[in-house]
């Protein structure tokens, strides 16, 4: 079976992550997004992966080309001219995708426990032209709802921010496409989820496939936090060996092999520590995110906030509201950022006491 990965997109709201590398490169839990989604399709018996990039191609084909091998899966990539939203990389890929049997679409920011295997099984039973796992959110009317009927799953409508109550699942960014859904799509951009899905349901020929356990699109920070959670929890109930374990860690914590804690550090919960990061003594971590090779000088806080690669924290610094420092940000000691998104590169040396982006 092959698979198809939408990993074009800009990124924007993750930025100023993005801007130093694609977001399905972004490290989500110590590993990067897509990894996440090409080992759970490796473990099904994907045998190719068809990456339809755009932005930042060349770092995407670097990156990837070294863990085929190590996956036993071949990776091609689908280059587009411009972006061709999320159903046009699929025409563009048609050659890649040729041939009799169904193939995954995926998004490639979404995280969950990827249960593929169901969802082949799903596919199979219904026998026509597409499934979309769709996932249960508590506040509808945010999103695009999926009405499905819900002992076959066959899905009529989907109604946008619904006023009235019609469902609470919604799109989760997961297919399965029979390859008669390439015949009603063109060459330019188009959405996959507006311009071709409801014609499919329009057909009766589109099925909901809902998905257990946890989910999150974690394409912007406040919702890559709350992913995070959502996986730590999932991490702490499947393979809790995984975790950190000590006197200095509260809750749910994933700390690199590579990375080192001071003494009297207080770290947890929600929290997750890459490879070779530096925690000096006395810092306080709870809901964030420590990208790889960044330092945390004595005394810091950080809650609630990304901090990129090759960062370096003064101490007594105090981190909070959803700030994201981009790669190799300095932020000189004692100051309080709170809600501040500082692009790559930054050295900081005044508190950013409220929302702001630092360039
Ligand atoms: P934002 O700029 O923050 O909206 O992020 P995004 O550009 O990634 O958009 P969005 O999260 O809506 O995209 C959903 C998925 O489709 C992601 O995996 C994107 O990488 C992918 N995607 C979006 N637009 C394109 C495109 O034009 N081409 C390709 N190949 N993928 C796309
Ligand atoms: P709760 O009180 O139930 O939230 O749990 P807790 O006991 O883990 O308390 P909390 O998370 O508030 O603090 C844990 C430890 O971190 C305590 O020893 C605090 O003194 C310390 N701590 C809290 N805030 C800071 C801070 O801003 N800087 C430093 N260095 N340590 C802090």
């Amino acid at each position: 079976m092959k698979a198809l990965i939408l990993a074009g997109g800009y990124g924007t709201r993750l930025r100023p992550l993005t801007l130093t590398q694609p977001k399905p490169l972004v490290e989500f839990a110590n590993k990067q997004m897509i990894l996440h989604q090409v080992e759970a399709l490796a473990a099904v018996g994907v045998t190719t992966v068809v990456l339809a990039v755009s932005y930042r191609a060349e770092q995407l084909e670097q990156e990837m080309g070294c863990h085929a091998e190590r996956l036993g899966v071949k990776i091609e990539f689908s280059q587009e001219e411009e972006p061709l939203g999320t159903a046009g990389p699929l025409a563009l890929a048609r050659a890649h995708l040729d041939g009799t049997d169904p193939f995954f679409v995926l998004n490639s920011d979404v995280i969950c426990d990827f249960p593929f295997a169901a969802m082949i099984d799903f596919h199979k039973s219904h026998g026509a032209e597409a499934t979309i796992a769709v996932t249960e959110v508590a506040e509808p009317s945010k999103y695009g709802v999926v009405v499905f009927e819900e002992q076959s799953g066959q899905i009529s409508e989907f109604v946008e921010k619904p006023q009235e109550y019609v469902g609470n699942k919604i799109n989760a960014g997961l297919y399965i496409l029979s390859p008669a859904v390439l015949n009603r799509i063109t060459l330019k951009p188009t959405s996959i989820e507006k311009e071709v899905f409801p014609f499919v349901a329009a057909d009766g020929k589109l099925f909901a496939f809902v998905l257990p356990g946890f989910w999150m699109d974690v394409g912007q920070p406040v919702d890559f936090l709350k992913g995070q959670t959502l996986y730590l929890q999932h991490v702490r109930k499947t393979a809790p060996e995984r975790l950190a374990a000590g006197p200095h860690i509260r809750g749910n914590v994933i700390v690199d092999a590579t990375a080192t804690l001071g003494s009297d550090c207080v770290i947890g919960p929600d929290v997750v520590i890459g490879a070779s990061v530096r925690i000096e003594s006395g810092v306080r971590l709870r809901g964030c995110t420590i990208l790889a090779e960044t330092r945390i000088q004595p005394n810091a806080f950080v809650t609630q906030s990304i901090i990129g690669r090759k960062c370096n924290i003064g101490s007594w610094v105090r981190m909070e509201g959803s700030s994201v420092l981009g790669d190799d940000v300095v932020v000189k000691e004692e100051l309080y950022l709170n809600d501040a998104q500082v692009l790559p590169n930054k050295t900081i040396s005044t508190s950013v006491p409220q929302r702001a982006v630092i360039m």
